[in-house]
């Protein structure tokens, strides 16, 4: 494995300096933070809860939707009185909005003192060092190795019960509104090896369920010719650990074989899968790029409910994509009603940097997206409280992983990731206990522990 150089970082780079990371964005983002600060921790910086503590500011930020940019540029501007008051103060901006933006970052904010990629976030203590050195200077470091292969050990500072191990980077779909190809680079697997090691490791520290994370986990291939269904069957074979989850799936490649190994494996890996359509007109799935038609997404879930028959599903959906009409949006709240989601992720189309789609002429109104993406809510609110409404009663496992003092109350996922609130004590935590639910409310799940 490529092991992080301890001996280097452990030197004095950061003669304990706080640093405070602001994040946004998905999972690989807040999985990143972590990363960012285990390295830094081990190069002698600490980490701190408030800005205000901080000689080193970080946002780690997201350019999926909205107005990225404008978000940094004023939250940075929310620090200007503390880098009045400590000239030490160093501001850095990385995650997908450093990749993006790159320099112009530092050109347009002069508040901000570095810039870096998703794929140089080993270097961050070099970095910040370099930043101090140098006075005035600013570092812009943003290079993509394009196919070099991805091995990162999973750097996780305070492993709760849960937590993500990554196993594959970047994509190469290119559907043609997102803008992940171009901040994170192309797709690249980690080797199997590595991801079995580092959930050994994890278990060891108190880890109960993990969530294999990448952008398209099912195009994963490691060195050895096993693909995502061989991964997902080796991590429940051959490490300890009690669950299993993954995401994001692609609907193009999620296969029978994959289905037929969750099935054969459901002690370990949860009945639960996120398979993001984005919208259930054909036409316009075409001008996404997405690979499949509504048909041939009606099918995947077909095969899936055949095989696993107590499956939950969810879902991201776009509306008011360039050119959706108005009946087009209705196939999306057809599909929506035809599956049963229980939960769906639903946004705005917003248009991105170097994506297709942002130059497509027939851009919908943002008025005509806001009333759709309302509607959408509606319809799926109203059906979502019903498929809630039928887990009163039933006896769900549910993994514990927090406690408020306050109420003596904990909650937890169960296998279906539903969060489920009921009376117990901290020594749950961390545990798989039986909880019948009385009550179903709409985010979450309220119910009782079942005495053995
Ligand atoms: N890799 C995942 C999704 C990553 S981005 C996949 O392929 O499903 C998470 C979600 O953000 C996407 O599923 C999509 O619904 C949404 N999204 C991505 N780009 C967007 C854009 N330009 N405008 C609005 N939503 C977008
Ligand atoms: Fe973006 Fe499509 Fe890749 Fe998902 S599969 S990250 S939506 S390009
Ligand atoms: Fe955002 Fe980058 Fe994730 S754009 S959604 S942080 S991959």
């Amino acid at each position: 494995m490529d092991q992080i150089n301890n001996e280097k970082l452990s030197s004095d780079l950061g003669s304990g300096r706080g640093v405070y990371i602001s994040t946004y964005g998905c999972q690989m983002n807040v999985n990143d933070t972590d990363r960012m600060y285990s390295l830094l921790e081990m190069a002698n910086f600490s980490p701190v809860q408030t800005p205000e503590e901080a000689s080193v500011i970080i946002l780690n930020a997201c350019s999926i939707r909205e107005k990225p940019v404008h978000k940094v540029y004023s939250e940075v501007g929310t620090y200007r009185k503390l880098k009045e008051r400590n000239p030490e103060l160093r501001i850095g901006v990385g995650g997908c909005v450093g990749q993006q933006e790159k320099e112009n970052l530092i050109k347009n904010q002069p508040m901000i003192d570095f810039v870096f990629g998703t794929d140089t976030i080993d270097s961050l203590p070099q970095i910040v060092a370099d930043v101090y050195a140098k006075e005035k200077a600013k570092i812009v470091s943003t290079k993509v190795e394009h196919r070099s292969p991805y091995h990162v050990e999973t750097l996780v500072r305070n492993p709760g019960v849960s937590t993500f191990v990554n196993i594959a980077k970047g994509c190469d779909n290119f559907c043609s509104f997102c803008v992940v190809p171009y901040t994170r680079g192309r797709e690249k697997s980690r080797p199997l090896q590595h991801v079995l090691t580092d959930i050994r490791h994890l278990i060891k520290r108190g880890v109960k369920e993990v969530t294999l994370l990448g952008q398209n986990v099912n195009s994963y291939h490691s060195d050895c010719g096993a693909d995502f269904a061989d991964l997902l069957a080796r991590v429940a074979k051959e490490t300890d650990i009690e669950r299993i989850r993954y995401t994001t799936s692609h609907p193009k490649d999620f296969n029978q074989k994959l289905v037929d190994i969750m099935y054969a494996n459901q002690d370990k890996v949860c009945e639960y899968i996120h398979l993001p359509f984005q919208s259930g007109n054909s036409r316009i799935l075409e001008r996404m790029n997405r690979g499949y038609t509504r048909e041939e997404y009606l099918e995947k879930i077909k095969m899936i409910k055949a095989a696993i028959p107590n499956v939950v599903l969810s879902t991201d959906i776009i509306v008011g994509f360039p050119g959706e009409t108005e009946e087009e949006f209705a196939d999306t709240v057809s599909l929506v009603k035809e599956v049963g989601f229980e939960t769906i992720f639903a946004f705005k189309y917003s248009p991105r940097p170097f994506t297709k789609a942002a130059k497509f002429a027939d851009q919908v109104d943002e008025s005509v997206k806001g009333t759709r993406l309302n509607y959408l809510f509606d319809e799926h609110d109203k059906m979502a409280f019903e498929l809630a409404k039928a887990y009163e009663g039933r006896i769900l496992d549910v993994l514990v992983e927090k406690s408020e003092p306050t109420d003596s109350k904990v909650s937890g996922r169960s296998t279906q990731n539903k969060l489920v609130h009921f009376l117990g004590s901290e020594s749950l935590i961390g545990k798989t206990v039986p909880v019948r639910i009385t009550k179903a409310f709409p985010a979450v799940l309220r119910g009782e522990l079942v005495q053995a």
